[in-house]
């Protein structure tokens, strides 16, 4: 058995690895339901952007199961002709089991989320995942230390990653290796003043390989700009495009337009119509602000 993914999907590890050595870093966009995956896609495609799509364990039960998620990614990539390289990743994998299964389904690129685990067991996992992942072309990304916060059930008390973790995981076969950074999940708090670039450089000095970025909704860009030039290559972002959707929703509704009957404003392609123009813009800007923005080649 070798690859299962579809053909149009490829894995995250050349994406990330150019931009590792470019000193720009690939967006990793959440997405929710039909209105998220299409705006990605279609603002990728307009702006030649190799991009990757995520799921985490939580919206892959709200959005009915992997057979739908894959089934819908595939379909968009052949309907709107999509060319640029999309990679599907389960975000925040909680065990090799659900990883497993997200290959088997289609999926191109699995997190193993073992930040939960005593270290030891954390890496011992990475290792038994990467023979199916290698098997099967796939790209993994593993995680030490932890993100603040919480995402869909996951919650991290934001340790700092440790360097020789750091080293120790560059040497499993990783694609690239997600560390707490001092990086917080969903809205920063107020008393958040800024990422721990001192780790960020000892973690890279010790791995030298593509680093990810975890909660990268609402980090002022010139520490964005800092981490993506101490060796961030991939940045999560998810709650960004949920206010995003939020804010450009609730105009639509204040305006009362939901309400107007004769114009159809009722419709959910009309009423989805501006969260999803605001999803596309949001993929425009960070893109911009990641500098993988045109870098398809
Ligand atoms: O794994 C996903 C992210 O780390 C997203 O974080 O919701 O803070 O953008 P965010
Ligand atoms: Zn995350």
């Amino acid at each position: 058995m070798s690859k299962i993914y579809h053909n149009k999907l490829v894995n995250a590890r050349e994406m990330v690895k150019a931009a590792h050595e470019g000193k720009y870093a690939i967006g990793h966009f959440n997405i929710n339901n039909l209105e998220w995956a299409k705006a990605i896609l279609e603002a990728a495609q307009e702006s030649n952007t190799p991009t990757i799509i995520a799921t985490s364990e939580g919206a892959i039960k709200y959005m009915g199961g992997l057979k739908t998620i894959v089934g819908m990614v595939n379909g968009l990539l052949d309907d709107l002709n999509i060319t640029v390289p999309v990679a599907l990743h389960l975000d925040h994998g909680q065990s090799l089991e659900m990883a497993k299964k997200c290959i088997e389904a289609g999926y191109s690129s699995v997190m193993f989320d073992g930040s939960h685990l005593p270290y030891e067991e954390n890496i011992a996992k990475v290792k038994e995942l990467m023979d199916f992942a290698n098997e099967h072309e796939v790209s993994v990304e593993a995680e030490i230390g932890s993100i603040g916060g919480e995402e869909d059930g996951v919650v991290g008390e934001g340790e700092l990653g440790d360097p020789n973790q750091a080293a120790e995981m560059s040497t499993t076969g990783i694609s690239m290796l997600a560390a707490g950074i001092g990086n917080i999940h969903g809205k920063y708090p107020e008393w958040w003043k800024t990422l721990s670039f001192e780790t960020l450089q000892d973690l890279q000095a010790a791995c030298n390989m593509p680093m990810v970025l975890h909660g990268g909704s609402g980090i002022p860009q010139d520490q964005v700009k800092k981490a993506i030039e101490l060796g961030i290559s991939k940045i999560n972002v998810n709650t960004e495009l949920q206010l995003a959707f939020r804010d450009a929703t609730r105009t639509y509704v204040e305006a009362k337009k939901d309400l107007d009957d004769e114009a159809k404003g009722f419709d959910p392609r009309k009423l989805l119509a501006p969260g999803f123009k605001a999803l596309k813009n949001t993929f425009v800007e960070l893109t911009q602000m990641f500098g993988c923005y045109g870098k398809a080649k």
